[in-house]
């Protein structure tokens, strides 16, 4: 224990690497590096990951970035990764667009720094919420978010209009959570609008991301009307949790949800409780983190479905027969969707929505016996190439295809190659949560929908700390497909279908 408290104070703020690698100088960075500005030359504000996965097609699986005076080492290759992921050496470091994060989120779950003491207190009193018995329980409430999902999506349908895939998912994923997790509903299906949370919390995401692209000493000044955005934009957000919780307080009813634990529950061993400021911070939180990487893995899952036809009508026919006649899916039916979940898989290799996270040697300690780092040093894990290391996934990395992740393909591949969900203690607590979510989301939407891609669309990719398909739409249609064991009837839940009529007259 004494060990373990030693370890984990490490300094704060910004290590650059000069700092904790002896032998930087063996690591690759840009050419035309300039003075004072670093490796500006060619480098986007906007897409700061995508930007790393080029340079890191050129520069190999370790490389260096300098950005106004501060250096980050990124790594990918898939042993590097591996070694990194040994938690008796390293541990999650709270760096760049993570600490950014610090002043909304402070030391809830996903920003705590190793050594706080609320992070262990939060995770031992929250886990217990995200147990197969809670997930179960979350079942009914996820079921009937989608229905609001199939309903809007049924209308479009029915005029032949096009659906806003991010947008769309949005709305449900932020219900999803709301609902589960607080007992509350935004509205969201309600409103032409994202609602002020979204609004917020995208403004809130956007500005960190961009704190990384300006000097340190000019941020104020530069940055000024964006840091009162801030500024507003955080208040907001902290205004509509206090109104969530304080509802939750008037009610006095328990719900047995995260919000409960929350503000009920006390540690099994030591009998603490969260304080109402740690309270909001991981109300907060589990908002954002619970819904926004969902989001995405629904969109970037949906493109590919539209795009590959014959994996769409693998994925449904799995949904048809593990579902059979039931109108809504059994909470153990869904885990059954082994390919649909494959799709999603592959989906996140491809876009791992919450591209990057970063690690730090907890000792000093040597780098795949290759490079040497201080205690503290630091670097960042590019998610996104991990997941196209050659040595790993072959040439055509490229490609999408769902059967690398049939579990002969997973076994022969070395552990530690795919992490979208990050690594360790400070992994996703929330993993179960999403892959039921989404794996629910995606059968239902099979079974109900063909879906028509925009011939004219390409993936362009947002990011704001996390990656989301730009402008993507979609064309639904009500299907009629014949079953398996019941040729000809119409699948779902049995009421009139409306799409082949459309489809066949154009
Ligand atoms: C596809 C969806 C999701 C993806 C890709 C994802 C990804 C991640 C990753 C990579 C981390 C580690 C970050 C780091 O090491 O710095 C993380 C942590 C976390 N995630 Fe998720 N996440 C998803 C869904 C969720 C959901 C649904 C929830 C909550 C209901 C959630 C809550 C959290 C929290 C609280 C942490 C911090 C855990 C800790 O440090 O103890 N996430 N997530």
């Amino acid at each position: 224990m004494a060990e373990t408290t030693e370890r984990a104070v490490l300094p704060k703020g910004f290590r650059s690497a000069e700092q904790g690698w002896p032998a930087l100088h063996r690591i690759p960075h840009p050419p035309h590096r300039l003075p004072v500005l670093g490796d500006v030359i060619g480098s986007s504000r906007s897409t700061p990951v995508q930007d790393s996965v080029r340079l890191a097609r050129r520069l190999g699986p370790i490389f260096r970035r300098n950005a106004f005076g501060r250096e980050f080492v990124f790594t990918w290759g898939a042993r590097l990764v591996a070694d990194l992921a040994d938690e008796s050496r390293f541990a999650k470091h709270v760096g760049l667009g993570v600490a950014n994060l610090r002043p909304v989120a402070g030391d809830g779950l996903f920003t705590a720094y190793n050594h706080e003491p609320n992070w262990q207190l939060a995770h031992d009193v929250l886990a217990p919420g995200f147990s197969r018995e809670a997930m179960a329980a979350y079942h009914p409430m996820m079921l009937s978010v989608a229905a609001r999902l199939t309903e809007h999506w049924d209308r479009a349908a029915a005029d032949g209009r096009w659906v806003d895939v991010p947008g769309d998912m949005t709305k449900l994923t932020l219900e999803t959570i709301a609902r589960t997790g607080f007992g509350h509903d935004f509205g969201s299906f309600e409103r032409a609008r994202p609602h002020p949370f979204v609004t917020a919390m995208v403004g809130t995401l956007s500005h960190a991301q961009r704190l990384n692209n300006v000097p340190p000493p000019l941020a104020p000044l530069l940055l000024r009307r964006a840091n009162r955005r801030n500024t507003a934009d955080i208040a907001r957000l902290e205004h509509i949790v206090d109104e969530v919780v304080r509802r939750r307080r008037a009610d006095g009813h328990a719900e047995g949800d995260l919000l409960d634990r929350m503000l009920e529950t006390s540690h099994p061993r030591t009998g603490e409780r969260l304080s109402p400021e740690n309270v909001r911070r991981q109300v907060i939180t589990f908002l954002v983190a619970g819904h926004e990487t969902t989001s995405g893995a629904l969109s970037f899952a949906l493109h590919y479905l539209s795009l590959h036809p014959g994996v769409a009508d693998r994925a449904r026919d799995e949904v048809d027969r593990v579902w059979g006649e039931s109108p809504e899916p059994a909470y153990e039916q869904v885990a059954r969707l082994r390919y649909v979940r494959r799709v999603l898989d592959e989906s996140l290799r491809l876009w791992p929505t919450a591209p990057a996270y970063s690690r730090e040697a907890t000792e000093d300690t040597v780098l795949a016996d290759e490079h040497p780092m201080r205690r503290g040093a630091w670097t960042l894990v590019l998610t996104p190439m991990l997941h196209r290391d050659p040595e790993v996934w072959g040439a055509d990395t490229e490609r999408f295809d769902p059967d690398r992740f049939d579990p002969r393909a997973v076994r022969s591949r070395p552990p530690h190659t795919y992490k979208p969900f990050g690594t360790g203690a400070r992994a996703c607590i929330g993993r179960q949560f999403a892959l039921h979510e989404a794996t629910l989301v995606l059968g239902l939407l099979l079974r109900r929908y063909d879906l028509h891609a925009d011939p004219g669309y390409r993936l362009r990719v947002t990011e704001r700390l996390t990656f989301m398909p730009r402008g993507l739409r979609l064309r639904p249609d009500r299907r009629r497909a014949p079953r398996p064991d019941a040729p000809g009837r119409p699948v779902g839940d049995g009421a009139e279908p409306v799409g082949e009529e459309r489809r066949t007259g154009g």
